[in-house]
């Protein structure tokens, strides 16, 4: 039997008084899935990401992630959520004067808190090396050392992914995880991210304006348009010029 990890029904979103960012969007993502989250700048991608993390709440509507109903959670239960889900964001985020095994060890900080997880000198021997497995993934391991303030771009982005699959979620969201490097830079950070994610079995919702990107490494594509759903569907069905009209 097919596993759904995330299940939207009816989503609505707006800010203030603006028009509605989304309008009833229904869609469902299957265990192991890698989807493609496409559409023109501002119709609402990182909106609906973040809904579906339950980082900020929908109007109205329903989200059930890995079974858990988003709404009906309290916040111990909403903490455990987190630890199982992760999110590499457009911009890094790490913090620049620590070194990069601390930017790691960070990515336990949503199932554990305090200053162990701070700084990699207190932290438990577990965790560090846990971070350090999880640096050697991302051939950064000879870098650990370093302070994150002294990474090239892709090299930032890299431990940023390290960071989000430290403690293992079994759901990860990626927010144009490539946007600011160079395309070469961009092109070995995705190619290395979706063998990761693949390997580990990881479902995956990841938004990327690059169109091959997104067919390429999408096993489906969600396309926004207008607060709605204009396309759900595997990417080999899914044509260049259906893409080219979602930015039209
Ligand atoms: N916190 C907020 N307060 C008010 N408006 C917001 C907020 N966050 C997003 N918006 C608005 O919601 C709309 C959708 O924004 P969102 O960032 O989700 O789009 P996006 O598809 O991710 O765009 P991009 O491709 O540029 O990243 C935009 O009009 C934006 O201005
Ligand atoms: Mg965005």
């Amino acid at each position: 039997m097919q596993v759904i990890d995330l299940q939207a029904n009816g989503l609505c979103k707006r800010f203030g008084k603006a028009a509605p960012v989304f309008l009833g969007l229904d869609f469902s993502i299957r265990q192991g899935d890698c989807v493609a989250l496409v559409g023109a700048n501002g119709t609402g991608k990182s909106t609906l990401l973040r809904c579906c993390l339950g980082l900020i709440a929908p109007d109205a509507g329903r989200i059930s992630l890995l079974g858990m109903t988003m709404a009906d959670l309290g916040p111990a239960a909403r903490r455990d959520l987190r630890a199982r889900t992760g999110l590499v964001g457009q911009k890094h985020n790490l913090v620049p004067r620590l070194s990069v095994l601390s930017n790691v060890i960070h990515g336990f900080l949503g199932r554990h808190s305090g200053p162990r997880y701070w700084v990699h000198s207190l932290a438990p021997a577990w965790a560090r090396a846990a971070a350090m497995t999880a640096l050697e993934k991302v051939g950064l391991a000879d870098l650990a050392l370093r302070r994150a303030d002294q990474l090239s771009g892709g090299q930032s982005q890299r431990v940023a992914i390290a960071r989000a699959l430290v403690c293992n979620p079994r759901f990860l969201v990626a927010d144009e995880p490539c946007a600011s490097l160079d395309p070469q830079a961009g092109e070995e950070v995705m190619a290395l991210f979706m063998t990761l994610v693949k390997r580990e079995g990881v479902t995956v919702l990841f938004t990327s304006h690059n169109v091959q990107h997104a067919l390429s490494y999408g096993d489906r594509i969600l396309g926004l348009q207008g607060g709605r759903i204009a396309i759900d569907a595997p990417s080999a069905d899914v044509t260049p010029l259906e893409m080219a009209k979602l930015y039209g």
